[in-house]
């Protein structure tokens, strides 16, 4: 099925309108499955993190020890022997929770911190004391008649895939083998077994779609990243790929690169799995609505976008390592972070400014260049979203 191209750039309302963000919040990010990051961040029971999803705190937690460390490979795949995949509609899976951080007792917001390790969960208000997967196990002087097992913390949905957890605060949505069984076939980068190298957090002054249109297209990288086009010339863009949950496809790198650094060139060794048309390619694909995720013959990177409001949004980037690679002496990821660290940089500065000419009156669009495609897939898929 070809998906539905949009005819032209977005209005500029549905980048700046407060009502439009609560929409999206309401719409997108509270309906479909969101990236909450990597399960490395939930290695061990007892690792808490909270995240802002569709304007609701919810904390996700291991319950216990991972049933299969290596979890699947392959977003395509559903096998259940994939780490917590499809997560159950009360929504713990084997070993991971996620609850809406809001104590039962009178609301009040229980876990503050963004991450950390904790045996139980207490209400700083009146220590009403959960479990880490949410049960009220504490309620001080609430005596035999008050029904503790109907008090637990509001369950949000959980699955795991490929190394990355999602959370979807549809109680009745689709399973994330949907989404698992849409993506393209990416197993040969081993993306279960992957470990971080490093983070960065940003925060940039921009609409997430902003975000989200500019990693989609590669026009602009002559101009705004002369850095990264002396290693990928913005004209090398592959076959569009496209679904019903991502957008996406390669890129070639230019004659003697083999991956994206300040010089084309890596000493690390190739992911294990990789095919020989990985050497001289990226693939960068958008998972809707949250992921972005590129990955190299040597490493992978990804963006998680999280809106704050209209015209702001929080990125997380991280870069992914083969753990044999992290592992060994004098492990130096420091040549792809800088490398991206600038790019994002430079793209951010771009987006910002793109926010400030779409909150104009004189925000008169006009048409995508033949290159944007993929930006014209999301921006369809968003105005579908949106029933626009
Ligand atoms: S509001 Fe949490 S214990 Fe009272
Ligand atoms: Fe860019």
């Amino acid at each position: 099925m070809n998906p539905r191209m949009a005819p032209r750039p977005l209005d500029g309302r549905l980048y700046t309108d407060p009502a439009v963000f609560g929409d999206e919040m309401e719409r997108i990010f509270s309906r479909m499955w969101v990236c909450g990051g990597r399960l490395e961040e939930l290695d061990e029971p007892g690792r808490f993190v909270t995240r802002e999803i569709g304007g609701e705190s919810i904390v996700a937690a291991r319950t216990a020890p991972p049933e299969d460390d290596a979890g699947s490979n392959r977003p395509g795949s559903s096998e259940p022997g994939a780490l917590g995949i499809n997560g159950t509609p009360g929504g713990a899976t084997r070993d991971l929770a996620a609850f809406y951080n809001v104590c039962r007792h009178r609301g009040a917001r229980v876990v503050d911190e963004c991450a950390g390790t904790a045996r139980v969960f207490q209400c700083p208000y009146h220590a009403w004391t959960y479990g880490l997967d949410g049960r009220l196990i504490g309620a001080p002087h609430m005596g035999n008649d008050f029904d503790a097992g109907s008090a637990g913390l509001v369950p949000v949905r959980i699955g795991a895939m490929d190394g990355f957890f999602f959370l979807s605060l549809a109680a009745d949505g689709p399973p994330l083998a949907e989404v698992s069984a849409d993506l393209p076939d990416l197993s040969r980068f081993t993306l279960g077994r992957l470990v971080r190298g490093d983070r960065h957090e940003y925060e940039a002054r921009a609409n997430w779609k902003i975000l989200c249109e500019n990693y989609n297209e590669c026009y602009h990288c002559a101009v705004v990243h002369p850095e990264l086009n002396r290693v990928s010339d913005y004209r090398n863009s592959g076959n569009l790929e496209t679904g019903r949950f991502f957008v996406g496809g390669p890129m070639t790198l230019n004659g003697g690169c083999n991956t994206m650094t300040a010089t084309g060139q890596s000493n690390r060794p190739d992911l294990p799995a990789i095919e020989v048309a990985d050497r001289t390619s990226v693939q960068y694909y958008h998972v809707y609505p949250n992921l972005l995720i590129s990955l190299h013959r040597d490493y992978v990177m990804t963006h998680t976008l999280w809106p704050i409001e209209a015209g702001r949004t929080r990125i997380v980037c991280e870069w992914l390592f083969d753990p044999d690679t992290a592992a060994a002496p004098g492990f130096d990821p420091s040549d792809a972070v800088d490398f991206w660290h600038l790019v994002n940089s430079q793209d951010w500065d771009v987006c910002a400014r793109t926010q400030l000419g779409v909150a104009s009156r004189g925000y008169r669009p006009t048409a995508y260049e033949e290159s944007e495609a993929c930006v014209q897939v999301f921006d369809g898929w968003y105005l579908d979203q949106m029933g626009l």
